[in-house]
């Protein structure tokens, strides 16, 4: 017989601190009953967004070297980090020399930074949550040579912050863009990590695949600014590859590939299929100027 919920468990035993976990189980019942409620912009949603991320990014126990009790990243850092099909994906045109920088949207706590560090020349990071960078600042301190440590760049949460323009061979990101369920601003991150690519450098990017209806999830093109939650309680799907192309495509973007593949329940919650993309920023394109970055 269980006498403890999976909450109560993870209350009794988990390793994060109590309190920011007590506070987000507050903001999130709070965000999906009154907070729905209320008339609601992107701008909104996005400040929504960072008190979670802020509050979750404060619920770990984070040293050099180590992250303890961490609710932001992936549930389970050893599956995601083995999972083979972002090497096969996300990094499928990534040079094995190690010679290219690349810029992380949505880094956390630098999970994906000190994971693929062998595959690049430095992995730079964004994130929406200052907590979240702070956070991957000291973790990777210890683990990372001096000219691998990451630049981390605080974004508003619909750009690259002030990450520099046409100076990344890389763009990635994971488990985040699933998180957003307003298209306009997932559209302006798309833009702006079209600007801070170089001519002819690559963006590789996971999304959640859900070609039916699915709970807590809203259709790719909606903007669903009065959420109130986040964090797999309102996310979005891509119910077809031709989505995102439109996007992509509208942006600038060129040689695009998807591919939609199952994923283990264990690591992506409600969702069984993810969609990975990549795409190019043409060589030679009239570059930042052509793009209108909404930060
Ligand atoms: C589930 S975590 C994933 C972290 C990391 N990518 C990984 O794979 O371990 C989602 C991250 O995206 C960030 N994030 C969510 N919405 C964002 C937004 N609108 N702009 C920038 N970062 C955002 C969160 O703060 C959080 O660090």
């Amino acid at each position: 017989m269980t006498l403890l919920s999976g909450a109560a468990k993870e209350f009794y035993f988990g390793k994060q601190r109590k309190l920011p976990w007590l506070k987000l189980k507050f903001i999130n019942l709070f965000g999906k009953s009154v907070g729905r409620l209320l008339p609601a912009t992107a701008h909104d949603y996005l400040k929504m967004q960072k008190r979670a991320y802020e509050t979750a990014a404060s619920a770990a126990r984070v040293r050099p070297g180590a992250v303890v009790g961490d609710i932001v990243a992936a549930s389970d850092w050893k599956l995601h980090n083995e999972y083979p099909d972002y090497e096969s994906f996300i990094l499928k045109f990534v040079p094995k020399d190690a010679s290219w920088i690349a810029l992380e949207y949505g880094c956390g706590p630098g999970r994906n930074i000190e994971n693929w560090t062998k595959r690049f020349k430095r992995i730079d990071g964004v994130d929406i949550s200052s907590r979240n960078l702070e956070n991957a600042r000291i973790f990777l301190s210890s683990i990372l040579a001096p000219e691998k440590q990451p630049k981390l760049f605080l974004t508003s949460g619909q750009g690259v912050g002030d990450a520099p323009r046409d100076a990344y061979d890389f763009a990635f990101s994971v488990i985040c863009l699933q998180h957003i369920c307003v298209h306009s601003v997932r559209f302006s991150i798309l833009k702006d990590l079209f600007a801070t690519l170089k001519p002819g450098g690559r963006l590789a990017f996971q999304m959640a695949f859900s070609a039916g209806e699915l709970a807590n999830t809203v259709p790719y093109g909606t903007d669903f600014v009065s959420a109130g939650v986040t964090n797999g309680m309102c996310d979005v799907r891509v119910e077809s590859a031709t989505q995102i192309e439109a996007d992509l495509k509208a942006i600038g973007f060129t040689n695009l590939e998807t591919m939609v593949r199952s994923v283990p329940q264990e690591m992506s919650g409600v969702f069984k299929q993810w969609i990975f993309v990549n795409a190019q920023k043409p060589a030679g394109t009239g570059l930042v100027s052509k793009v209108n970055s909404n930060r």
